[in-house]
């Protein structure tokens, strides 16, 4: 598995995008940091920073990558449609397990309003960790697949 990641954040987002990236990076992978940056003062809209890191792991130039807002929903839904992109909003060690294990999910997204940060950075780990199972979860992902092109 590559060491690449990638990360973007809305303004809501942009203090728990920063602890995530400095925990990445303390655990040897290589972060893309989409922005905004930690010190900006702008108010940027979610969905095009969703854009901008979905269309590089739709494209396969990323394998993973995590999106951050307020709540993780914006972002989640936005990322959702883009060919080829599972984004999961994750708030437990539970649904960031069976994101991976079921929906092999290939996008995080996490709410910095709502989440524990120190919490967020296990949980996320987890995420980081789990396979997907395949199997009977291999034929829902296809059929999830299927539903992007109608
Ligand atoms: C921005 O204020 C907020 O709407 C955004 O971060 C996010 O929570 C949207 O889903």
């Amino acid at each position: 598995m590559s060491n690449r990641i990638g990360i973007a954040s809305d303004h809501g987002g942009k203090i728990l995008k920063e602890k995530v990236s400095v925990f990445l990076r303390s655990q040897g992978w290589d972060v893309k940091d989409f922005g905004p940056s930690v010190q900006s003062q702008e108010s940027v809209d979610y969905p095009d920073f969703a854009a901008m890191l979905g269309r590089e792991v739709s494209s396969g130039s990323l394998p993973r990558g995590i999106l951050i807002c307020g709540t993780g929903i914006g972002m989640s839904i936005a990322a959702n449609k883009i060919s080829g992109i599972r984004a999961t909003v994750v708030w437990d060690e539970f649904t960031a397990k069976v994101s991976r294990q079921h929906n092999d999910s290939n996008v995080l997204c996490l709410g910095e309003r709502v989440l524990n940060h120190d919490r967020a950075i296990d949980f996320l780990s987890l995420w980081l960790e789990i396979p997907f199972e395949g199997g009977r979860h291999q034929n829902r992902v296809n059929k999830i697949s299927q539903l992007e092109r109608t």
